[in-house]
């Protein structure tokens, strides 16, 4: 699918931490919501464009879909993925530490460990199964994804003591960013 327009008026709001929809479970596409999820998988990718990120959910921006859009080196070779109803069918049993931020925690980061490599289960854009494997980032960031689609934040990986210290920064600059 080719790269989407980035204008302005193509880009959705996207929901901060502690919005509750960001913990739903969201629900599996079906067949009629195929018309919806084409339509809104460009304005998904235009918005993580424009953050500037490499992966948004749509719980993100207030959609209850199992559909995720990323895309790992935007700066080079755009490379757009769009994936939906994401399942990880294996993951090693190695496991891996990276940094990670997130779209809906502006501004804040933490190293998170997860599976080393996994391999998802995904239908694309025109209903067609498809399978991704990946390790390194690619991988960090699928599960990163995924975990949105059940209500899951990247600071629910660690300590309490962290992710509370970590969600009260959050609000801090959110609020002093309304301040301006
Ligand atoms: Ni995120």
């Amino acid at each position: 699918m080719p790269a989407p327009a980035m204008t302005e008026n193509s880009t959705l709001p996207i929901l901060f931490a502690p919005d509750k929809r960001l913990r739903l479970t969201a629900r599996p596409i079906g067949d009629a919501d195929g018309d919806m999820v084409r339509a809104l998988a460009p304005k998904m990718l235009a918005t993580m464009y424009a953050a500037p990120g490499i992966g948004l959910a749509a719980p993100q921006i207030g959609e209850g879909l199992r559909l995720i859009v990323l895309d790992i080196q935007p700066e080079e070779k755009p490379e757009p993925l769009v994936l939906v109803n994401p399942e990880i069918i294996a993951e090693s049993a190695e496991a891996a530490t990276r940094e990670e931020g997130c779209l809906s925690l502006p501004g804040q980061y933490a190293d998170v460990t997860r599976p080393a490599r996994v391999k998802l289960r995904y239908l694309d854009l025109m209903g067609t199964k498809r399978e991704i494997e990946g390790d390194g980032l690619l991988s960090a960031c699928l599960q990163h994804e995924i975990d949105h689609l059940d209500g899951v934040l990247f600071v629910d990986h660690l300590s309490a003591l962290k992710r509370n210290m970590i969600l009260r920064k959050l609000a801090k600059d959110l609020k002093s960013q309304q301040r301006g």
